[in-house]
């Protein structure tokens, strides 16, 4: 009886390793190499030609729509997800969220660039990694650095519209706000300012512009015009963003930008990086990023947890 109980235990557990190996197997660089050998092409050229028919913005709406996925839940395309009272749970859209609703970009970018990659390899690759490397693609045509991203992770079946509510930061908050935000998804002060330098493209909205900023720009939250978080390169990513925040007058768009410089040593991090000496800003940038803007290593396996429950 003892000696059966004991093999009916480790068979079980051989068993249960195998399936976790073969059916959720480690993430890798290369995890699509032999299921989808044309993926990084497709991500390539569908990304470079996204951003001469949408123009070059969708590069900075896309690096944002992965930050937003990616504080919510960790990095796993629930972003991506619609209402739906169908599904038990029923799906309540981060969409809607307030730091999202009438302002995230790149949803039907992402829907045709996972039809391409389809199309040539149906039902292999994940949402959640074709945002990842679409983002990845965006930064470096903008004129940034790559970074190692490892693939193979699932999608989310659930979204979490509350989760975006709270987690994602107001562009009002203060240091000390947003260095706990960042704190909760494990990433330091050095990669808040880092990661925050991904305002070096893109615009944002005048109603989430700081009060000096507006005035400087004359602009109010009933035209709500357009504004570029770098007012000399938005197109470009590149370290001006930092410069601008060093100007006498601060010429940091949002509040959570120009904040940065309010303590003496993310100030001197904000120096070094505006100077970029042996592509500091870059490093760091790309480093953070490898973290997957979320969560990092402790919550992939969690993603993979609860894809084993679906
Ligand atoms: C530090 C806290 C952050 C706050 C409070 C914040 C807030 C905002 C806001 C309010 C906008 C303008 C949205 C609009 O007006 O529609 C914006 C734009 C943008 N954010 Fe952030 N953000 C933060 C960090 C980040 C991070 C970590 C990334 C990516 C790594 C990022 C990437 C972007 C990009 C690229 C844009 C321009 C998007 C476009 O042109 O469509 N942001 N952000
Ligand atoms: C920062 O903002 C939070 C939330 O609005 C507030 O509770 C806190 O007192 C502020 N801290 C400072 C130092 O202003
Ligand atoms: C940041 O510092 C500037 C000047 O050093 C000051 O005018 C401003 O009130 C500070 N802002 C915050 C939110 O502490």
């Amino acid at each position: 009886m003892a000696s059966s109980t004991t093999g009916g235990h480790y068979f079980f557990l051989v068993a249960l390793s195998l399936l976790s190996s073969a059916a959720y197997g480690q993430l890798s660089e290369q995890y699509y190499a032999t299921e989808c050998l044309p993926l990084d092409q497709i991500i390539k050229a569908e990304v470079r030609s996204t951003l001469v028919t949408d123009g070059r913005r969708m590069g900075a709406s896309l690096l944002r729509l992965f930050f937003h996925d990616c504080f919510v839940q960790g990095c796993d395309a629930s972003v991506l997800l619609d209402d739906d009272v169908t599904k038990v749970p029923a799906i309540v859209s981060e969409k809607n969220a307030n730091p999202n609703v009438n302002s995230l970009r790149g949803f039907d970018v992402i829907n045709r660039i996972k039809g391409k990659v389809e199309a040539s390899c149906p039902g292999v690759v994940s949402c959640a990694d074709i945002l990842a490397l679409v983002t990845k693609e965006a930064v470096i045509a903008l004129g940034g650095q790559g970074w190692p991203l490892l693939l193979g992770r699932r999608d989310s079946t659930t979204a979490n519209k509350a989760e975006a509510n709270t987690d994602l930061p107001s562009p009002a908050s203060n240091l000390t706000t947003l260095i706990a935000a960042f704190n909760k998804k494990s990433f330091t002060a050095r990669e808040l300012v880092a990661l925050s330098g991904a305002h070096t493209i893109g615009l944002a909205q005048c109603a989430n512009v700081d009060e000096t900023q507006q005035q400087r720009y004359g602009c109010s939250n009933a035209n709500n015009v357009l504004l570029p978080l770098d007012e000399q390169t938005p197109n470009k990513f590149d370290t001006l963003y930092y410069g601008n925040l060093l100007l006498p007058d601060n010429r940091g768009l949002l509040h959570s930008d120009r904040v940065l410089v309010n303590s003496t040593d993310l100030k001197n991090l904000v120096v070094q990086y505006a100077s970029n000496r042996n592509g500091l800003f870059f490093q760091d940038f790309a480093n953070a990023m490898k973290k997957d803007v979320g969560d990092g290593r402790a919550h992939r396996s969690q993603w993979r947890d609860q894809a084993q429950l679906q």
